[in-house]
């Protein structure tokens, strides 16, 4: 890190009471079917190991969409070149926006992620190698609420071009991720626009790979949340008594990772009490597959308008450019 620029600017957006957090935690786990968002994945640990992941020969989306990206980067870099606010939702270590800004100018650049310190440096890091760019961290649960309007109406003559990749949007329910399609298009104004990338419907056993790899690597970052939850609970839950599995439910086109109890046992949930029968399970992660009909026609009831589709020659992830 350059420590010799400063610190970029940082805005909290986070309720200040944290302790909700830990409560919607609490109430998954106590479900009649108990569940962990999965936004509870990323720990360090949780971070690295995704970062893993998406290194997997099964796990073909990160490859898929980057080679999307490379191999059609100056078509999307003119369709987004009047687009001079760039906001990076989950923006994580912000690598894929660092790659952008090799093919586009913004003048300014919001990253939004939920981990604010790593934000900071990361967002440092891009500040010192672009000094013209004006760098802001937006610390903000953006998955519940999306509050940008008065950030972004400082630089009104420079319209949004918001950026979305990954396929982190599976991970919502159908009317979970319209809501959010709705609340970035809310923030768009007459010319904003949306980079999003989906991952599309395919074969299952593509599929179940991709999300229980023969390295054992996804099966780590599943469990790691339980560790998580000791942590944020004070809770007691001991790995060893559950597995992972990522079954394909081919009704709603999704993956489900789920940590099934291996033995009958009781765990402690902050002054709470669950017991797991063998073969219970914790619902962990549900990440959506679409097909690009389907996925065009949820943006157009989020009040998009489809301007690009680009994919793969399989067709296996779909980069979509979405405007007002
Ligand atoms: C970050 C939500 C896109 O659903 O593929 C990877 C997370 N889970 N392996 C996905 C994930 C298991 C990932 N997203």
């Amino acid at each position: 890190m350059n420590t010799a620029t400063p610190l970029p600017r940082l805005e909290n957006l986070l309720p200040p009471d944290c302790g909700t957090e830990h409560q919607q935690l609490l109430d998954g786990l106590l479900q009649p079917q108990p569940s962990i968002n999965p936004k509870y994945f990323y720990d360090d640990t949780g971070c690295e190991l995704f970062t893993r992941i998406c290194e997997l020969d099964e796990y073909y989306l990160t490859r898929t969409e980057a080679a999307i990206f490379e191999q059609h980067a100056d078509d999307m870099s003119s369709a987004l070149a009047n687009h001079a606010q760039w906001i990076d939702l989950g923006c994580g270590d912000c690598s894929k926006t660092r790659r952008w800004l090799q093919y586009v100018t913004p003048a300014r650049l919001i990253g939004v992620d939920i981990a604010g310190d790593f934000l900071q440096s990361c967002l440092a890091d891009i500040a010192s190698e672009h000094p013209d760019l004006e760098c802001i961290g937006v610390v903000s649960d953006f998955t519940r609420r999306l509050d940008l309007a008065d950030l972004l109406a400082e630089d009104e003559a420079n319209p949004p071009v918001f950026f979305y990749p990954g396929s982190s949007i599976g991970n919502f329910a159908e009317a979970d991720a319209l809501r959010l399609l709705q609340g970035i298009r809310s923030h768009c104004g007459d010319e904003g626009q949306l980079l999003i990338g989906v991952d599309l419907v395919k074969p299952a056993h593509i599929l179940r790979a991709a999300y229980d790899d023969s390295e054992g690597v996804t099966a780590a970052f599943n469990l790691n949340v339980l560790q998580v939850a000791n942590r944020l609970l004070h809770a007691d839950f001991d790995p060893a008594n559950f597995a992972h599995q990522a079954v394909y439910d081919p009704v709603h086109n999704r993956i489900e990772m789920r940590l099934v109890a291996q033995r009958s046992h009781r765990v402690q949930l902050a002054d709470r009490e669950r017991r797991f029968e063998a073969g219970d399970y914790i619902l962990t992660e549900h990440s959506h597959k679409y097909t690009t009909d389907g996925f065009s026609a949820l943006l157009a009831r989020a009040g998009f308008n489809c301007q690009h589709l680009w994919t793969d020659p399989q067709e296996w992830f779909g980069v979509f450019l979405a405007e007002s």
